[in-house]
């Protein structure tokens, strides 16, 4: 992807993000429009998988069809919010190697520790896509990407649904190499380092939690 930022600003994925914020947005539909939103964004995170040809035949002839080539790609998820786009994702990348990444922030050095961690084989051979909904201080995807380059990962894409400012120019200066694909760039974060406007905490509106 030429662009470090990209939004993608499609009307079926603008309509339904606008929905997905709304503060009286039940949780059921809160996921159903994640897991829609998430197809549509994975359409644009994969826009240049390599390809090749295999020889089929259709019901008329043999031909060189288009198929994807290398490994299969692996998706991220930060945990727990990041599974609400993966879910959506492989159902449309049904055969995509799956990652978690488990952070917690230390409450002395407001720094993101490492809980859990398991990624799949031949990372550095594999487009490697991390999903996290939020992008808000850029702490945690700075550290998710920090790990999973220490994993091997070369090739690498972010995906969320609302970024911060703040934390896409996090993410510039520590990982110019990694792009990052959204549904939006919203204002700012507020003091609790949350998006503004945003759509309050994505885990705990997907999870019914508080
Ligand atoms: N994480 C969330 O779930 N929401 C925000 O606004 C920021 C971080």
């Amino acid at each position: 992807m030429k662009d470090h930022l990209t939004v993608v600003k499609h009307p079926l994925v603008q309509h339904k993000l606008t929905m997905m914020r709304k503060h009286d947005t039940t949780t059921g539909e809160f996921r159903r429009l994640l897991r829609e939103i998430s197809q549509l964004l994975a359409y644009e995170v994969t826009g240049e998988l390599p390809m090749t040809t295999r020889r089929i035949t259709t019901p008329m002839e043999e031909m060189d069809a288009p198929v994807l080539a290398g490994r299969k790609l692996a998706l991220v998820s930060i945990l727990r919010a990041g599974n609400g786009l993966l879910d959506g994702m492989l159902e449309l990348i049904p055969s995509a190697r799956v990652g978690f990444v488990g952070l917690y922030r230390d409450e002395e050095t407001l720094r993101p520790v490492q809980y859990y961690f398991k990624v799949p084989t031949e990372l550095g051979e594999r487009l490697v896509i991390t999903v996290d909904p939020m992008l808000a201080t850029g702490n945690s995807s700075v550290a998710a990407i920090d790990l999973l380059k220490e994993a091997g990962a070369r090739n690498l894409r972010f995906l969320c649904l609302l970024a911060a400012p703040e934390g896409v120019a996090r993410m510039k200066e520590a990982h110019p190499d990694v792009p990052i694909v959204t549904a939006a760039l919203d204002e700012r974060l507020n003091e609790k380092g949350y998006i503004v406007p945003g759509l309050g905490d994505a885990g705990d509106r997907m999870y019914g939690t508080k």
